[in-house]
């Protein structure tokens, strides 16, 4: 199938693309490169450095190339900012999302694929959490996501327009041979920036909170592979076929992971020592966000290939300690 990844430069994007080219699909990349990497994408493979939100020009890609669906990456992440710029994330996560939408539809483009979070679910009513939960996002970013969502329930039954939002949780690791991976700045993700520890990059890494009603007392959360992120929207697509089709699914692994474990479980993987300091708590973080990960393994031909902590560990220590600066283009 022919596919365009939008943000496909990015991180879960560019490991999207590579997934694809090795399934034998043909991905199309469009990105307009204000956070991703143009070397993560492989030379061979279409690229266009352009806008979501700049319509006619998507309309032209989609037409030039012949597009039968698209996955849609691009989004502004960074949760505090879009705190105190909230515009910022409705322009570009809803408004610009918005166009692509509607070039879609100009062009008979019916088939999508988005990347939701759990952010969505806010601070979940219980745990794991099931597709069904309440959708209570506690900040805007998580806001900007559900909105999409709920546009895309509106065009099923308008225009049989088919969907998948996946509710990623935490997105981590990369290529298991090393050669793409996680390059944000500023980085605030907790896998990346303990193995920056690790290889002495920062001094030590902060524990906000070690007072937690968890186990070890730190926050859990539910890591997956990039990688079964970027499989799981692959094996959506054969369940698109139907006009009208929108589907809902989490994308973890199911297993809760605490602060601390993900820290020693860097230091085996890399044999390093990390410091770490114990901070206050942050406003806003929920003790535990982990999935119950089910419906996505029973409805989809899709298996969670890295269900260990220490295997997407050992994935993301091999980028980083062989691109300790990242992809350095920018
Ligand atoms: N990383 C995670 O753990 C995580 C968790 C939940 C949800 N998500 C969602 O998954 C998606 C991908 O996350 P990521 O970590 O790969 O982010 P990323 O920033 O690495 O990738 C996003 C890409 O989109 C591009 N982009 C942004 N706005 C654009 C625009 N207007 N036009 C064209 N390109 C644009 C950026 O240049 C970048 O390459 C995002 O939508 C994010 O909200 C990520």
């Amino acid at each position: 199938m022919k596919i365009l990844v939008v943000g496909g430069a990015g991180y879960i994007g560019s490991h999207c693309v590579r997934q694809l080219q090795q399934a034998g699909h043909a991905p199309v990349v469009l990105d307009n490169l204000s956070f991703g990497h143009r070397k993560a994408v492989a030379p061979e493979v279409p690229f266009y450095q352009a806008d979501l939100g700049d319509q006619p020009e998507v309309e032209k890609i989609l037409r030039n190339e012949k597009i039968e669906g698209v996955m849609h990456f691009a989004a502004f992440a960074y949760v505090g900012e879009s705190v105190t710029n909230p515009l910022k994330y409705y322009f570009n996560n809803v408004a610009a999302t918005l166009h692509l939408l509607q070039a879609m539809l100009n062009t008979g483009v019916s088939k999508f694929v988005f990347s939701s979070t759990c952010a969505t679910y806010g601070v979940p009513a219980k745990l794991p959490i099931t597709e069904d939960l309440p959708q209570q996002p506690i900040n805007p970013y998580g806001q900007t996501k559900l909105d999409v969502e709920n546009v895309l329930k509106n065009l099923a039954t308008a225009h049989g327009f088919s969907s998948a939002a996946f509710r990623y949780f935490n997105a981590s690791g990369a290529a298991e041979d090393g050669t793409i991976g996680e390059d944000h700045t500023p980085e605030t993700h907790l896998i990346p920036l303990v193995i920056d520890a690790a290889l002495g990059k920062r001094e030590n890494i902060a524990i906000f909170g070690d007072d937690y009603d968890t186990p070890d007392g730190t926050c859990l959360r539910d890591y997956i592979h990039v990688d079964d992120l970027a499989r799981a929207h692959i094996a959506v697509f054969e369940k698109l076929a139907d006009p009208g089709t929108t589907l809902f699914y989490n994308l973890g692994t199911g297993t809760p992971t605490s602060v601390k474990e993900v820290i020693q479980a860097v230091e085996k993987v890399s044999g390093k020592k990390v410091p770490t300091v114990i901070k206050e708590r942050r406003a806003g973080d929920p003790p535990a966000l982990y999935a119950n990960a089910e419906k996505a393994q029973k409805e989809l031909s899709w298996k969670i290939k890295f269900p260990d902590i220490h295997g997407i560990i050992k994935t993301a220590w091999k980028w980083h300690s062989n691109h300790p600066e990242g992809y350095q283009d920018r």
